[in-house]
């Protein structure tokens, strides 16, 4: 199902006749939206929701394949990305598809704003609330950041990860990624293997797969499985090799070092000969698998440089699903039905 209006013609030259209160032309005005006001868990969208954003960012992707990769849909709109903690991927891809709408975009970072003078998250969603942008991408190391911000502003908020909690957006670009390669989702058997203790990328993709009918099996160390394992309906190994067969999907997640405290495991060499994904692990696998990790990898951890850069690697088609993805969920919350 494609949203009602079409948000990737290429009328850029459209002029601000039309009646919308933004001065925007009518027929971006009011697209097919998101029921609630922000995106801050995979948990807030329906199964149809995600269908949405997944159609919607289908037909984004074709803007960037343009000469002039440029729609107007989101003129007139202010968009801020508040950045945390750093990031490489999440912040160019929001960045490149708010210019893409034709957004005006601001960026805020932790070094160099207020914040290194002691300033608090609220204070600064605050303030910049005062300047009335339209959105916030906000990405912070505290779970739960996104929701404090949300309720502190109209902006509306869009969770760019926050600490250990969810990455929505990753979970969404991973799920095109997945409908692009195999067609569906609904009934692969997907294995995520890595660090599951600290990953949002775990928590949000096992909400998604699991809302449109995938199978997920979870792997790692058991010092790094997650205490609540049984609630979210997978099933969970600590063998690798259990995990690869019959894989249609296996996702890699990265050993997040900078959120451990103490060992989990008794040294990198060593996770990497019973977790790391190797060429040998991978003939076990299906033939038509593919791998996926989220980034940034540590190459020669819980990956091997030739599966990484091999045949069965999409890790490039992730990234490159993040920008319309991120596209959809700006347009789709800009004409949310909230408002
Ligand atoms: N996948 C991801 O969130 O990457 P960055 O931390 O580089 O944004």
């Amino acid at each position: 199902m494609l949203p009602r209006t079409d948000p990737t013609r290429h009328d850029a030259e459209i002029p601000l006749t039309g009646s919308g209160s933004s001065g925007a032309p009518a027929e971006f005005e009011t697209p097919a939206g998101l029921r609630a006001k922000d995106l801050l868990s995979i948990g807030d969208l329906s199964a149809d929701e995600i269908q949405l954003i997944l159609d919607t960012a289908e037909a984004m992707k074709e803007v960037g394949t343009r000469t002039i990769k440029k729609v107007p849909t989101l003129r007139g709109k202010t968009v801020v990305n508040l950045f945390f903690e750093a990031s490489t991927r999440t912040r160019a891809s929001f960045e490149i598809a708010e210019k893409r709408l034709s957004a005006d975009t601001l960026n805020v970072a932790a070094t160099g704003s207020s914040v290194v003078k002691g300033e608090t998250l609220a204070d600064t969603v605050r303030n910049l609330e005062a300047m009335a942008p339209d959105m916030i991408v906000l990405r912070h190391a505290a779970a739960g950041a996104g929701h404090l911000a949300a309720r502190l502003c109209r902006a509306r908020v869009i969770n760019a990860g926050d600490g250990m909690h969810e990455h929505p957006t990753q979970a969404l670009l991973d799920a095109m990624t997945i409908r692009q390669r195999k067609g569906r989702v609904e009934g692969l058997k997907v294995s995520i293997i890595g660090d599951l203790l600290h990953s949002r990328v775990l928590r949000s993709n096992v909400l998604l797969l699991r809302a449109l009918g995938a199978e997920v099996c979870v792997c790692g160390p058991a010092t790094l499985m997650l205490p609540d394992m049984a609630r979210l309906s997978v099933r969970a190994t600590t063998s690798i090799d259990e995990a690869v067969e019959d894989a249609d999907v296996i996702m890699l997640l990265r050993i997040q070092l900078e959120r451990m405290r103490g060992y989990f495991f008794p040294s990198l060499r060593e996770y990497f000969q019973q977790f790391g994904m190797t060429v040998a692990r991978l003939r076990r696998a299906k033939r038509d698998v593919i791998i996926m990790h989220p980034g940034p990898m540590n190459r020669g951890v819980e990956i091997a440089s030739e599966v990484a850069d091999g045949p069965y690697s999409v890790i490039l088609e992730q990234v490159a699903n993040g920008v319309a993805v991120r596209m959809a969920v700006l347009y789709l919350l800009a004409g949310a039905r909230h408002e």
